[in-house]
């Protein structure tokens, strides 16, 4: 008899990726596949792509060209790809890569078995419509059993921003925000099933609108669920960062003391170009109402530098807003231009001059990192405990302020939330005593 059907999904780019390959895993379960470690092992193998930037677009045709001998030696293999590329990119996909089977966007892979169908019926189907019904209505039920005890949640996708530089709005359509009693039905249904911490995803979480008040109040009301201990957000725009948003980082204790806001430039002239539609002090405004109303919250943000037209002078004031700010950490990206951006129609900062910038930017923020980590040590947080640690004996997790946090012993304690005074600062991670229960 042959055994179930096996299924790889390789997960690129941002988190709202994770989720889909989640629920993109879970929707051809129903169909009788099991996910495997590795394409090797695989009857059908899924890319769930993205297109921020070149390089990201890129590495998916290399790792499309080095499952070329698999296909050859199984041709019964089926090869899709997901994501933002293939909404970019379509059918422009099967005829680059001949061995790819189908190309499905983000907004229609509930209809993947019946795409499989056409599979297997000889057809190289693509779909990158935005269709008009619901994909999560389209969908199976969450599982039985999650991978651990942190969950993401999808709240609201798309974005209508239109930053110069991002192919979002392109390949994630308008803002959809999914309603207020889908979402905390969900969220239970997690928590039944063993979820203790659930990220709220959107490509912009906080404009999301799908109830009474906004993000502030879904939070609040996630907050009711018994066995729910902890609650984040991820990825917010500082024009849409609300009253009441900040106001339950102050009073919502599950809602946990860490907030990525992404700034992108310092420089007003560069932020206007980007089309961000706020200025730095703006910026620094907001992050002080944010830190009034959760004093030890830590921020982190992410960077472009090397944006067209970006100035020496442009520069030194993104050097000195992160000064200003003082980050958890943050990311920082190279300018890259994309097809179709209104950024990508301008003459690009040469490539050594970007480089440095990257460089300079790139050791501050490190030098913050450590810091807002060696500012730890000695504190009492909260950490809820995922797996084993990499050396034996060791447990780990992240902390409130989601630092990485490993200690010695506690094997049992995967899923639960402790009280931790930390020790010591390790390059990427933070260790810690769990204190004596009270
Ligand atoms: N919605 C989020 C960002 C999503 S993209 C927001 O508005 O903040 C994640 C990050 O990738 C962006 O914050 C930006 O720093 C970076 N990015 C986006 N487009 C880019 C490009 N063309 N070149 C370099 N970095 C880019
Ligand atoms: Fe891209 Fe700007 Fe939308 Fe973020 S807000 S996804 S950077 S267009
Ligand atoms: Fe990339 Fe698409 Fe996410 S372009 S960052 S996978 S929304």
């Amino acid at each position: 008899m042959p055994g179930p059907k096996k299924l790889f999904i390789k997960s690129y780019g941002c988190q709202m990726n994770v989720y889909d390959s989640e629920r993109m895993a879970e929707t051809l379960g129903a169909e009788g596949y099991v996910t495997v470690d590795t394409a090797e092992a695989a009857d059908m193998v899924l890319l769930n792509t993205c297109h921020i930037r070149e390089k990201a677009a890129e590495k998916v045709y290399s790792d499309l060209g080095r499952l070329r001998p698999l296909k050859q030696a199984n041709p019964d293999l089926k090869i899709g790809v997901a994501g933002c590329v293939a909404q970019a990119e379509g059918a422009e996909i099967l005829r680059r890569m001949p061995l790819v089977d189908l190309v499905v966007g983000p907004q229609s892979y509930h209809r993947l078995p019946a795409m499989m169908q056409a599979v297997g019926q000889g057809a190289r189907p693509v779909d990158t419509d935005f269709p008009a019904e619901d994909k999560f209505d389209h969908l199976p039920d969450r599982p039985a059993r999650l991978g651990g005890p942190t969950a993401f949640l999808t709240v609201q996708e798309g974005c209508d921003k239109f930053c110069a530089f991002c192919v979002v709005p392109y390949t994630r359509g308008a803002e959809v925000s999914r309603p207020a009693e889908r979402l905390l039905a969900e969220a239970r249904t997690l928590v039944e099933k063993g979820a203790r911490e659930i990220t709220l995803l959107g490509q912009n979480v906080n404009a999301w609108h799908g109830g009474e008040g906004g993000l502030g109040r879904l939070i609040r009301d996630l907050a009711q669920i018994d066995g729910l201990l902890r609650i984040r957000y991820t990825t917010s725009h500082p024009n849409d960062m609300d009253d009441d948003l900040i106001a339950a980082h102050g009073d919502c204790d599950k809602l946990m003391p860490y907030l990525h806001l992404p700034v992108q430039s310092g420089s007003d002239r560069i932020l206007k170009a980007m089309a961000r539609k706020h200025t730095a002090a703006q910026y620094l405004t907001l992050i002080a109402r944010i830190r009034a109303a959760r004093p030890d919250i830590l921020l982190t943000s992410d960077f472009i530098v090397g944006f067209p037209g970006e100035t020496d002078a442009d520069f030194e004031a993104t050097m000195a807003l992160v000064e200003a700010v003082g980050y958890g950490t943050a990311f920082s990206f190279k300018y890259s231009a994309r097809p179709g951006t209104p950024a990508a129609e301008k003459a690009p900062v040469p490539a050594e001059v970007a480089d440095e910038r990257l460089h300079r930017l790139q050791a501050l923020l490190s030098r913050q990192q450590k810091a807002a980590q060696e500012a730890m040590v000695g504190r009492e947080v909260g950490v809820l405990f995922e797996k084993p640690g990499r050396m034996a004996g060791q447990i780990t997790g992240k902390s409130d302020h989601n630092h990485a946090v490993h200690v010695e012993g506690g094997q049992n304690l995967i899923g639960v939330l402790r009280r931790v005074r930390i020790t010591r600062s390790d390059p990427n991670s933070l260790a810690g005593e769990i204190t004596p229960a009270p």
